[in-house]
């Protein structure tokens, strides 16, 4: 019946969610077709997770209504709304790491011979599952030996052994490769070719592109649109997300004035087989970007001026003084502060505070003794982290609890404690959303027209051509060209990087 192939699986009635004072869902109206793939796509925040959570009984909504296939429901728990054939798969995956495949998908749910479990009974069903769903696995594998690509796929199975009809999928790319995204993207496809619904909650815009049949937008808990993919582009999308277009993206440039001081000064900076005669020169107000591929050297000689990394050669200047710096402790006390590439690695401490980790490079203003000085740490993190913008409900949340765009203000927040002169910041934006993007741009161009230097690493082109006052570009180890910002083009840039025509083109 076609009738019913095109019928609303789920919808949704004036739907709000509330938590304290957050409203993270309002008043959405929303229709999930029978049998489609339906992305929900907004900012950190936006309230896709929350929503996703309504339609599979995690959450009840604070006011609204929710049918089923046209029957009105109000699912108490996930188990509730299994019954009604709609299950999540969540990020945090829910399975038995010492069971195998098999025991997984059928646990909780085996039928028995006896006291047996019907191990040839659920062989049986786990090869038509396969076939089916074309999601190969070996059944007897331990859960806990597979990747996580894997273990999605075995919360599908269960999922589909549970007949499962429509299934929330939260951000299940998030942590796959390219490889197995193609591949997992490709088993949606398959579950919704076969009859499955599939709410597919993203903030990957090629992937949403690519699998949604239609594309629902949300921005503060509210619906901005849905639409059949086919009638959006990755630009309509964003646009719909921030409530404004991508050209509006940068922050206007403001040059640094003519006489203001040099703060950094480096000079024929060198490290064996890394990089050699690099020169650096950052004034006061001026965003210098550090431009080239991936492995041309920039991060190594950020992290060297930093002291994080040893230098070989050349000489440091601080606002004219020379400077010895062997340690990110000597270059934070002669006024140099850092955004490091990776805040997991090199940032943050995951498990910590909100607050220990802004607080972190200067506790020693707050140290007295032995003694922190509780409350004023808490009075200067608090305005550091509303100086940037950082959104947390609490300063006592652990980092890792909170959006990768608030962890990333949280590296901004130590800054604002005690400003550094200059503030190196290695690819500040990397995994941040797009709302995340904009403030830390404004961030960097307001701190730059405040007077301090910054030294940017970006790989993304957009961003060193959008903020940098001038542009060194590195290859191989060198600064092969400078460019003044507000002129170069990315033409110009790529071109540098990748070398002149004759040379290095292959892999462009
Ligand atoms: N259990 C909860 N308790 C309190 N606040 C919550 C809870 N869940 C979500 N929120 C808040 O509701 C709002 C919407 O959050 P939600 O997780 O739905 O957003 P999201 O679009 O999934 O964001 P992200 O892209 O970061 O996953 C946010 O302000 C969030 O802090
Ligand atoms: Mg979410």
């Amino acid at each position: 019946m076609p009738t019913t192939a095109l019928a609303d699986h789920v919808l949704l009635d004036g739907v709000s969610k509330q938590f304290g004072s957050t409203r993270a869902v309002e008043s959405v109206d929303l229709a999930i077709r029978r049998g489609e793939c339906h992305a929900l796509i907004g900012e950190n925040g936006a309230g896709k997770s929350t929503l996703g959570k309504v339609v599979a009984g995690v959450h009840e909504p604070g006011t609204g209504t929710v049918a089923v296939a046209g029957e009105m429901v109000r699912f108490r728990s996930p188990r509730q709304a299994l019954e009604h054939g709609i299950t999540m798969v969540a990020q945090e995956l829910s399975l038995v790491p010492t069971r195998s495949v098999l025991e997984n998908v059928y646990l909780g749910i085996e039928s028995s011979r006896g006291p047996l479990v019907d191990d040839v009974g659920h062989r049986r069903l786990f090869a038509e599952l396969a076939e089916r769903s074309r999601i190969r696995l070996e059944p007897d594998r331990r859960v806990g030996t597979l990747g996580i690509a894997d273990q999605q796929k075995v919360e599908i199975l269960r999922a589909l052994a549970r007949d499962a009809e429509l299934i929330v999928m939260d951000e299940p790319t998030a942590r796959l490769s390219a490889d197995e995204t193609t591949d997992l993207l490709a088993v949606i496809r398959d579950l919704v070719g076969s009859g499955t619904t599939v709410v597919f909650v993203s903030h990957f815009l090629d992937q949403v592109l690519e699998v949604a049949d239609r594309i629902t937008v949300l921005r503060d808990g509210r619906l901005i649109r849905t639409a059949d993919a086919v009638d959006e582009t990755p630009a309509t999308l964003v646009e719909a997300m921030i409530g404004r277009s991508l050209a509006a993206n940068f922050p206007r440039k403001v040059p640094p004035a003519a006489d203001s001081p040099l703060i950094l000064s480096a000079t024929g900076l060198g490290r064996v087989g890394v990089f050699e005669e690099v020169d650096i020169a950052v004034r006061a107000g001026e965003i210098v970007a550090l431009s080239g591929l991936v492995g041309s050297g920039r991060s190594e000689v950020v992290r060297g001026i930093y002291g994080a990394d040893r230098l070989d050669a050349g000489a440091i200047r601080l606002e004219g003084e020379p400077a010895t710096l062997r340690s990110p402790h000597d270059a934070i006390a002669r006024g140099i502060g850092m955004i490091p590439e990776s805040r997991r690695d090199q940032g943050l401490m995951a498990r910590r505070s909100v607050r220990e980790n802004a607080s972190l490079p200067r506790l020693d203003l707050f140290t007295m003794g032995p003694v922190v000085a509780d409350r004023r740490e808490r009075v200067a993190v608090a305005e550091a982290t509303t100086e940037v913008d950082l959104r947390c409900a609490s300063l006592d949340m652990p980092v890792d609890s909170l959006s990768g765009g608030n962890q990333q203000k949280c590296l901004f927040a130590r800054w604002m404690i005690d400003r550094p002169r200059l503030l190196i910041a290695d690819e500040p934006t990397r995994g941040v959303d797009v709302g995340a993007k904009r403030a830390i741009y404004e961030l960097l161009a307001r701190l730059a027209a405040e007077g301090m230097g910054v030294l940017l690493v970006s790989s993304e082109i957009e961003e060193v051509l959008g903020l940098a006052h001038r542009i060194l570009v590195m290859r191989g180890g060198r600064i092969v060209t400078e460019l003044d910002g507000t002129v170069a083009t990315e033409g110009e840039v790529l071109e540098a990087a990748f070398g002149t025509s004759t040379e290095d083109h292959s892999d462009a």
